[in-house]
């Protein structure tokens, strides 16, 4: 089972989730990251759930065209939409308190 540690607003978070685990959907049914995770369409359109992929980044595929056209330069500085990830391995994660495009947290 992969160990996911999440860091937002200065604290962190872990839980272990079950293979192949999306963390936007897990947050959808009020499990870790819940509720810490900002995320809002959970369909790679609003970039809401972008994190930066601190560890672990390695075991995840490559960005798909979603994370590709909302992150574009965001992508080398290791951001990745949560939402577009399924987890199976460990990985270590952080949030800004503001969305990277600069708008408002939900
Ligand atoms: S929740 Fe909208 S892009 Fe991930």
């Amino acid at each position: 089972m992969p160990n996911v540690v999440f860091h937002k607003n200065g604290e962190t978070y872990r839980d272990s989730v079950k293979d192949n685990t999306n963390l936007v959907v897990r947050a959808g049914i009020r499990q870790f990251p819940y509720p810490h995770l900002r995320y809002e369409c959970g369909m790679g359109k609003c970039s809401q759930c972008a994190c930066v992929v601190i560890s672990g980044g390695e075991y995840l595929p490559e960005p798909n065209w979603k994370e590709r056209k909302q992150l574009g330069e965001r992508l080398t500085q290791g951001y990745r939409l949560a939402c577009q990830l399924w987890i199976d391995h460990d990985i270590e994660l952080a949030q800004n308190d503001t969305p990277p495009d600069g708008t408002s947290p939900a």
